[in-house]
């Protein structure tokens, strides 16, 4: 990809996924301003950027008063495109308090679209979610799939999505939405609803524990490693203002949750028992993505299967 170097404010920068879209912003040329109050995200794991003055660090609530968190910084050195991730994620949390999962996700994604609409942003990507589908009959799930969320988490990003194709449409502000499959890779929080299972079977087996699975272990998801995410994000940045999406960004594979036990032991080398335990309600059954929007839309193509990307996460 050949880009301009431009500066891109990334918000929940500090986060799992934004993090590492920052490593790999910084490592294209781009100077980065992250975004983040720090309530899930953590400042390890930007810390190996410290020194680095091409990355500046505004803590600040993504759902409060943005002119008085961005301005200064947009006056010094104009932000040109928006990477917007900074959210709750959690879907148990939204049921429980649907009105802070409004505020933040819903309120937060409207205060960064009103402000790159005033500051002539030249792109604002969009971090959706899989979770607007809800329980879909259609699997591999195509983005034409109708939306019937089933949390007020994945309504409010299904939300955000619609208010990211009405600021292209209406105000002309470019804008891109992704929607993100199970993500993995380093740096994920084991309480993480997506893919936590992943860290967790890793600590487990590192510590010669038995691995537990919910139910049959049939229940499938499309696992879509990290580096791959932020390869669709940079390429949404910097596509044209026509992709508005939303693109599903995910393998096409759907991967059971017995497989993942077994790959996750072959990759560590490791010989330990699989234990079943009483399926956890509420859970989708299955959930895969179709993936041809993307490739066509934007060149994106998930480069990791599973077991690569899981022997990625060995050495860190
Ligand atoms: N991990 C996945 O598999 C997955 C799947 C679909 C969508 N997503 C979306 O991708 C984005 C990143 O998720 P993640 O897995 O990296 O989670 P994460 O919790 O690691 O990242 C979210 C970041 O947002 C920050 N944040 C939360 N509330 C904020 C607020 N009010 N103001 C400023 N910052 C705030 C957190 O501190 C954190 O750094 C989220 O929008 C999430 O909904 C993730």
């Amino acid at each position: 990809m050949s880009e301009d170097i431009e500066r891109v404010l990334v918000t929940g920068g500090a986060g799992f996924i934004g993090s590492h879209l920052v490593d790999r912003l910084l490592a294209s040329g781009h100077q980065v301003v992250v975004l983040d109050d720090f309530s899930s995200g953590k400042r390890e794991n930007i810390a190996q950027h410290t020194g680095d003055a091409r990355l500046l660090v505004i803590e600040a609530d993504v759902a409060g008063d943005l002119d008085a968190a961005l301005d200064t910084a947009h006056a010094a050195s104009p932000i040109t495109r928006v990477a917007h991730l900074a959210a709750k994620v959690s879907v148990v949390a939204s049921l429980e308090d649907p009105l802070e999962d409004l505020r933040v996700n819903a309120g937060g994604t409207l205060r960064v679209l009103e402000w790159a609409r005033r500051h002539a942003v030249r792109k604002v990507a969009f971090a959706s979610s899989a979770a607007v589908y809800g329980d879909v009959a259609e699997v591999p799930t195509p983005e034409r799939a109708p939306c019937a969320p089933i949390s007020p988490y994945g309504i409010h990003k299904r939300s955000s999505e619609r208010y990211l194709a009405l600021y292209a449409e209406v105000h002309g502000l470019p804008t891109t939405s992704l929607r993100f499959l199970n993500v993995f890779g380093p740096r994920q929080d084991a309480s993480s609803p997506y893919s936590g299972v992943i860290s967790i079977f890793f600590e487990r087996a590192r510590a010669g524990l038995p691995l537990t699975v919910y139910g049959d272990g049939e229940q499938t998801r499309d696992f879509v490693y990290v580096a791959d995410v932020t390869d669709a994000l940079e390429r949404a940045l910097f596509s044209s203002p026509d992709v508005v999406g939303p693109l599903n960004v995910g393998t096409g594979v759907g991967t059971s949750v017995n497989q993942l036990a077994a790959a996750v032991l072959e990759v560590l080398g490791a010989q330990l028992e699989v234990r079943h335990d009483e399926a956890r309600g509420g859970e989708i059954r299955h959930s895969c993505a179709v993936v041809d929007a993307a490739a066509q839309q934007l060149g994106f193509h998930a480069g990791y299967e599973l077991k690569r990307g899981l022997a990625e996460m060995i050495d860190v």
